[in-house]
C-alpha cells in the first residue's frame, strides 16, 4: 500500500480552542487596557503566543517592559490552561474521528504540527494522544509557521517525503508554511481566506472516505 504523511494542525483543526485563547488574551488585554476583539483574535490564529502578545500590544498602542512581557506570557497560559483543563473528547470537531480511524486503517502515518506548546496536554485531554505517530509542536520548533520547520520535523519524524506529505490547516500562516515545506496543503475553513491551499473544505464532515484514499494513491 502506498505510504504518505498526514500532517495534522491542532487548533482550529481537531479542536476549536481560539475561544479559550480568546477569553484569555481579552482578559490580559482589559488589564493593559487594551480593547481587544474576535476580529482581532481571528488574525491571531496559528500565530505563535509571543508572537500573538506582540501584535496586541501594537494594536493597543503600547510599549511594556521585557520583564513584564514575560510576566503576562505566563499568565495568559495559566489563565488558557485552566480552561483547556476542563476539555473532552466532545470539544473533537466534527468526523476528525471518521478521518484518523480511516488513515489508520490504510496504515497511513500520521504526525501533529501545531505551533501550541500545550498540544500533548490538549491531546490528552480529548483522549487522541495515541492516534499520532509523531507529535510536534510548538516546544520542538525555533521558527514560527509560516516557516515550514514544524512540518518539515514532522515529515521526518514519519519517515515520509516533504513531497509526499499532506497538511490540515486552519490558518493563513499554516497553509503557506505547508506550501513552503512543497506539501499538499488542505485548508479548514473558508476558502475566501485559504484561497492559497491546494484544497479547501469547511470542516472535515465535507471531506469524504474517497478524497482520502484518492490523496493516498496519487
Ligand atoms: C496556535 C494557535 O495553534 O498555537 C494560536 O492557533 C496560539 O492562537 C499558538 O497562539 C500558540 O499556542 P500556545 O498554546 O503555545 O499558547
Ligand atoms: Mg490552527
Amino acid at each position: 500500500m502506498n505510504k504518505k504523511g498526514f500532517i495534522f494542525d491542532l487548533d482550529g483543526v481537531i479542536v476549536d480552542t481560539a475561544k479559550y485563547h480568546f477569553l484569555a488574551w481579552k482578559e490580559l488585554a482589559k488589564s493593559l487596557d487594551i480593547e481587544f476583539t474576535e476580529e482581532e483574535n481571528e488574525q491571531l490564529k496559528g500565530v505563535s503566543r509571543v508572537r500573538s502578545l506582540e501584535k496586541i500590544l501594537a494594536w493597543g498602542n503600547k510599549t511594556i517592559s521585557e520583564e513584564l512581557f514575560n510576566d503576562l506570557m505566563g499568565k495568559k497560559n495559566e489563565e488558557y490552561l485552566s480552561y483547556i483543563s476542563e476539555m473532552d473528547e466532545n470539544e473533537i470537531l466534527p468526523d476528525v474521528p471518521r478521518v484518523l480511524n480511516l488513515l489508520k486503517v490504510k496504515q497511513q502515518p500520521i504526525s501533529l504540527g501545531s505551533a501550541s506548546k500545550n498540544a500533548r496536554t490538549i491531546l490528552e485531554r480529548v483522549n487522541l494522544k495515541s492516534s499520532f505517530d509523531a507529535i510536534v509542536d510548538g516546544n520542538d520548533v525555533s521558527k514560527a509557521k509560516p516557516d515550514p520547520e514544524v512540518f518539515l520535523i514532522a515529515a521526518k519524524q514519519i519517515n515520509i517525503k516533504p513531497e509526499d506529505c499532506i497538511v490540515f490547516e486552519d490558518s493563513v500562516a499554516g497553509v503557506t508554511a505547508a506550501n513552503t515545506a512543497n506539501m499538499i496543503s488542505i485548508g479548514i475553513g473558508s476558502k475566501a481566506i485559504l484561497g492559497h491551499a491546494n484544497y479547501v473544505f469547511k470542516d472535515f464532515t465535507e471531506i469524504s472516505d474517497d478524497f482520502i484514499a484518492s490523496l493516498i494513491e496519487n
